[in-house]
């Protein structure tokens, strides 16, 4: 499909094109019926991008104006999204490359290399993301890659016009590896924040990724509440995702808090604990 292919009027492309932990697709109609709520914004901020759910969709259906703000600490993620921006042609004939190549000991081979350029770089991590163990991106404590092979049959190493599409997207976007808490300097009245922070867990069993390296206590839950009251002061519209548990409601409680599934907004209170229920929070 080319990116210029429409469909409805509406762009088919781009779609994110890694699988993240925490991929919000599923999320997306929830997402974009409260963004319609406000009408218009000016710039977008997506402060933990991961793979971009939404970004992509409000580029795909025409509704980013004005630049898009993208970060997120993970510097081996910033560097993909820069590498495929920046060099989209060279990542995909390096993509063609290790498609041709692709078996198991040529991942191992390359899940040990750390590349010398950024499109080398991006291309692999997309290589990896697309032919690893479940398709998600892991670390050990140490920054390195470590899912396993992942026994696909026909794996899509390099989907092109997506490439491309992104590509495109993503020239709207400053990318920046940067920790969630800079936002507040950088949003200004009338701007729109979402933020999609790793869940809080909503069982102690839950809670395994305490000690690893993407850990986010409750610390970071709290401080992320703050900054989401300084932006809502200061005139932002604010959009937050998370798990629905009494900690989340007690931080957010100023605030609306919509209870969803992937499939359907739940809006009474008592259903609001249903086990797959996820909390959506806005100050609009
Ligand atoms: C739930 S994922 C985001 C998923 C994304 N919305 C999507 O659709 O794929 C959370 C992201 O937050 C990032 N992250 C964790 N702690 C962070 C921090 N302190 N500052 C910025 N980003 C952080 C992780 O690297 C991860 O990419």
């Amino acid at each position: 499909m080319s990116t210029t292919a429409r469909i409805n009027g509406r762009y088919a492309l781009p779609r994110p094109f890694l699988k993240w932990v925490g991929g919000k697709t599923q999320l997306l109609p929830e997402l974009m019926r409260r963004v319609e709520q406000i009408g218009g914004f000016d710039r977008y901020h997506e402060p933990f991008v991961g793979g971009g759910a939404l970004f992509f969709e409000l580029f795909r259906t025409g509704r980013l104006r004005k630049k898009a703000w993208l970060s997120d600490n993970n510097p081996r993620l910033i560097e993909t999204y820069q590498g495929v921006r920046d060099h989209v042609d060279e990542v995909i004939a390096l993509l063609q490359r290790h498609k041709k190549r692709h078996s198991e000991d040529y991942f191992y081979k390359i899940r040990a290399t750390v590349p010398a350029t950024l499109a080398q770089r991006a291309a692999r991590i997309i290589y990896l993301n697309k032919t690893c163990y479940n398709g998600l991106y892991r670390e050990n404590s140490k920054g390195q890659f470590n899912s396993p092979f992942g026994r696909y049959k026909n794996p899509q190493i390099c989907d092109e016009d997506n490439l491309r599409a992104v590509a495109k997207a993503l020239k709207k976007a400053r990318i920046e590896h940067r920790h969630f808490e800079t936002v507040v300097d950088k949003a200004e009245a009338g701007d729109l924040v979402y933020f999609d922070p790793p869940y809080h867990p909503v069982s102690k069993t839950a809670s395994f990724t305490g000690y690893d390296r993407g850990a986010f206590p409750e610390d970071s839950q709290r401080l992320l509440a703050r900054v989401y009251d300084q932006l809502a002061e200061k005139g932002v519209y604010v959009l937050l995702s998370n798990s629905m548990t009494p900690f989340i409601e007690d931080l957010y409680r100023d605030f609306t808090i919509d209870a969803v599934s992937a499939n359907r907004a739940v809006n009474s209170r008592a259903d609001r604990r249903g086990k797959v229920a996820e909390a959506l929070v806005r100050n609009f």
